[in-house]
């Protein structure tokens, strides 16, 4: 997939009609108060909601937000975004309360440089996941350019995040430039050694991710859930812990591609297990595949810190998907704050991917450390599995 795409500073903006497609899809307090929980990803968007404004742009906001499934459903409207991306930019939002029909489409023709407008939540519309070209056409036809910034949809074929591209030029914001710029660097280009280190919970959801790093990395380091399948597949005991029996020949496969293709995979060699999935449970640190029954393993041991903390200090980058442990409990998070920790002292450019390993790296305050952490939890995985992202591809090259 080529990266060099075209963004808002390739296009003349001014005194244009602009369709902004951001990630607005934010967490809300469950209670239905309507109150966002983190307003990160609104503020990603900010630089380039403000370069449009600046440039004398009229901007149409748009977003999904949860999995409303066609339906209007007013806990997943947009309207407590517009309240918040107000006070973040110091000028009115109007909000319009639908996505194209009549309301949308008033507001939309009357908006004036330097206004902003965000329609409704996309995933109201039943066309939007299926990527309907009438919806698509609907959009494109409120603007005369179409700017992506959206990089946590981007791994989506929606009517927004992409469809609409075929009917207006489409170019990249500052947001989805930067992802582009870092993470694809890194998979491209990347400096060496490149170090991969994969965590979470299954092998199967981490597949991909595997086996692409495989071809690029220097040393695969494997954490997490699931390197107790690996445990297991090698014939090793591991009680009670969390295991994906269909997935142990793909694991010992990926041994053996690794020991093939000459880069260094590492599996953890102690573990702190737990008596229960509990913040509680009573602890109890093992060697590798002697996990006796009762007992469930919950974090990378000590040696396996120490083992995995040098592998990392010489790196030139290190890219991070997936948790060590059960980082939500305190007694087996050390694992992963140990990586945390270990990645904020080196030189290395350090790359974090979206969802868990973004929420553990600002849960354990290393967040401004890193050289970046992803917005996108599905996109960036997505993206260093190697797949063609459609909302980067529908976009001009440069
Ligand atoms: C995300 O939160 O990862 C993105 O907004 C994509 O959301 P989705 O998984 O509902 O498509």
């Amino acid at each position: 997939m080529n990266y060099n795409k075209k963004t808002v500073k390739d296009v003349d903006v001014a005194g244009k009609k602009v369709l902004l497609r951001c990630d607005f899809n934010v967490p809300m307090a469950k209670d239905g108060s309507g109150v966002i929980t983190d307003d990160k990803r609104i503020r990603a968007a900010l630089p380039t909601l403000q370069y449009l404004l600046d440039q004398g742009a009229a901007v149409i906001a748009c977003s999904h937000m949860g999995k409303p499934k066609g339906e209007v459903n007013p806990e997943l409207s947009l309207k407590p975004v517009a309240v918040r991306l107000s006070e973040l930019l110091g000028r009115e939002v109007i909000m319009a309360n639908d996505v194209v029909g009549e309301d949308a489409m008033a507001k939309a023709a009357a908006l004036q440089p330097g206004q902003v407008l965000l329609l409704e939540n996309t995933r109201f519309e039943k066309g939007e996941t299926k990527n309907d070209p009438e919806l698509a056409k609907a959009l494109a036809s409120m603007a005369e350019l179409y700017v992506s910034d959206a990089f946590g949809a981007v791994h989506r074929a929606h009517a927004s995040t992409a469809g609409v591209a075929e009917y207006l030029p489409a170019v990249s914001g500052f947001l989805i430039q930067k992802e582009l710029e870092v993470i694809g660097g890194a998979l491209a280009n990347p400096k060496r050694p490149l170090v991969a280190i994969l965590g979470g919970s299954k092998v199967s959801s981490k597949i991909g991710v595997i086996n692409n790093l495989l071809e690029i990395a220097d040393t695969v380091i494997i954490g997490g859930g699931m390197a107790y399948t690996f445990s297991a597949a090698q014939g090793g005991k591991i009680g009670d812990s969390l295991c994906e029996a269909d997935w142990q020949d793909y694991a010992n496969e990926m041994v053996a591609k690794a020991a093939q293709k000459g880069v260094k995979l590492l599996l953890p060699v102690d573990t702190v297990c737990g008596d229960k999935f509990a913040a509680d449970a009573k602890t109890m640190t093992v060697n590798s595949g002697e996990i006796p029954d009762g007992w469930e393993g919950m974090d990378i041991g000590p040696k396996t810190v120490e083992l995995y903390c040098s592998a990392v200090k010489d790196a030139g980058t290190v890219i991070w998907n997936g948790p060590m442990g059960v980082f939500e409990f305190p007694a087996f998070a050390k694992g992963t704050e140990a990586v945390a920790q270990a990645l904020s002292n080196t030189d290395a450019i350090t790359i974090i991917g979206g969802g868990d390993s973004a929420a553990a790296v600002q849960q354990l305050g290393y967040a401004d450390k890193m050289t970046h952490i992803s917005t996108g939890g599905g996109a960036s995985l997505e993206f260093m599995e190697g797949k063609e992202l459609p909302g980067v591809a529908c976009l001009l090259d440069k």
